[in-house]
């Protein structure tokens, strides 16, 4: 009987040498010599490969011009201690098998590819080093987002990701529907959502808040962690159509509580991938940002900066900088002028406060300074705005009026408005971006470079 397959994971980290081992994977390189072979098998469990030493007593070492780079093979041999440098385990090959051929024309046979060009390959970037480890980092934090909340008895709730309202009635979503469109503008005829499928308009959400804060005043903390849409059309390295969202909202909770929590969950997770994740993490230190580990332990350690936007517009207009776009009090803050404050000024994480009403949601909690609101942004280096989120507005007069001002179709919030008339509470939540998370724990510097597969403006090839 053939012993069981092993993950070179397994093998790498062996406690002893065995006499029978399988591994199966793929190759990474060949090097042959005159007798013998060295194969670098990879099968995905870990960034390292375990190298195989094939020679002419090997069953199948005939076929060892077939073992190219990327061909699938299965090795049965004796797990060795390796006389090499860098690796502790060698397998001694007794039988070669080739699973699954790979042509010459195979991209990946070239070392270095560009991130550009591969982001025109990404059914097949996953196979180099740096996108297997970037997702398997991605999948270890997605699992270590959710036991934060469990280990913090927050409830997962799934919101939808079909809706019939805009939850922050800014527009920019994208539109769902079983209409035959083209005949409709062949026929030049109007359209009549009775006849869609929902009998009105449906959209995919851009944020869960809305449903998950119905929830929230239902059994108290909860979250959501799921998919998001913005068809914003900025072709920028920080957004993409389609978005994973991590959104808390806490029962019983302020502005204060809210900013407390941002800071935790942040440097718990930046702490996670310092210590779960060492081996990934090095090949972001070595290719991709040498200064990764000090600024992981930054974010992870250090306290965050507080501070109200009047403040942040004050050190913005001392700062002698001179900013593309202008700062003055009611304005949004740009991406340059997070950044200044993050990375030059404060140089650590910031969490600003108090903005201005007119420059917020609807549903965020008005000051009692009438002007501004309890809203709340997250700023990191290198990236800008982390996280955005609120104290909401609790008051069922108040929210009615933000509507109003804001000029949104009251009768569709009905029941949002209603979750303030029965029994209302202080609650306050936030959204935290996972690409832009994973930007900042791995200092990839493009966002299309963390999600498997991208969507931007004029691009859905996979
Ligand atoms: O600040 P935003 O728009 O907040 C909300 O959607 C709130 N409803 C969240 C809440 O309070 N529950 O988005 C939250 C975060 C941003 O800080 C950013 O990290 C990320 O979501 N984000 C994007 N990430 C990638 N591409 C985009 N187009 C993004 N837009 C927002
Ligand atoms: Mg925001």
């Amino acid at each position: 009987m053939p012993p069981k397959r092993c993950r070179v994971i397994e093998l790498l980290n062996a406690a002893t040498s065995t006499e029978q081992v399988l591994a199966k994977g793929w190759v990474r390189t060949r090097r042959d010599s005159k007798d013998f072979s060295f194969l670098e098998i990879n099968d995905g469990s870990c960034l390292e490969n375990i190298q195989a030493i094939v020679d002419h007593d090997t069953v199948g070492y005939s076929n060892i011009a077939n073992a190219s780079t990327g061909a699938s093979v299965a090795i049965q041999g004796a797990l060795v201690a390796s006389p090499g440098k860098g690796q502790r385990w060698e397998i001694r090959a007794r039988e070669l098998s080739i699973i699954g051929l790979c042509p010459d024309d195979y991209p990946m046979q070239k070392k270095r590819h560009s991130d550009e060009y591969l982001r025109t390959i990404a059914h097949l970037r996953g196979r180099t080093n740096k996108y297997g480890a970037m997702f398997r980092l991605r999948s270890r934090l997605s699992h270590a987002i959710h036991r934060f909340f469990e280990d913090r008895d927050f409830n997962l709730i799934h919101t939808p990701i079909l809706t019939g309202s805009d939850c922050e009635g800014a527009g920019e979503m994208f539109q769902v529907t079983t209409l035959p469109l083209e005949k409709l503008a062949k026929q030049n005829t109007e359209i009549d959502y009775e006849l869609d499928f929902f009998g009105k308009p449906a959209m995919l959400t851009v944020s869960g808040q809305l449903p998950v804060e119905t929830y929230c005043l239902a059994i108290g903390n909860v979250y959501t962690f799921g998919p998001t849409f913005r068809s914003e059309n900025s072709n920028t390295s920080r957004h993409i159509a389609e978005f994973w969202m991590i959104e808390p909202e806490m029962a019983f909770a302020d502005l204060d509580d809210n900013m407390d929590l941002a800071e935790e969950i942040v440097q718990y997770l930046a702490g996670f991938v310092l210590a779960k994740c060492e081996s990934d993490l090095s090949l972001f230190t070595r290719f991709v940002d040498k200064s990764l580990i000090e600024r992981l332990r930054n974010i992870a350690e250090t306290r965050y900066e507080r501070l109200p936007y009047s403040d942040a517009v004050e050190i913005l207009q001392n700062s002698g900088e001179n900013f593309g776009f202008e700062v003055a009090w009611g304005k949004d803050l740009q991406s340059e002028h997070e950044r200044y404050l993050t990375e030059q000024y404060f140089k650590r994480p910031v969490i600003i406060y108090n903005y201005p009403i007119d420059i917020k949601a609807f549903y965020m909690r008005q000051n009692d300074d009438q002007r501004t609101v309890a809203a709340m942004d997250l700023l990191v280096p290198g990236i800008g705005e982390l996280i955005g989120g609120s104290q909401r507005e609790e008051r069922h007069e108040q929210l009615l009026a933000r509507l109003r001002r804001f000029n949104l179709p009251v009768e569709e919030y009905w029941w949002y408005l209603e979750t303030r008339r029965f029994g209302t509470v202080p609650h306050s939540g936030f959204g935290l971006g996972f690409e832009r998370l994973l930007m900042l724990l791995t200092g990839v510097n493009n966002i299309r470079d963390v999600i498997a597969f991208p969507r931007t403006p004029n691009n859905l090839e996979f």
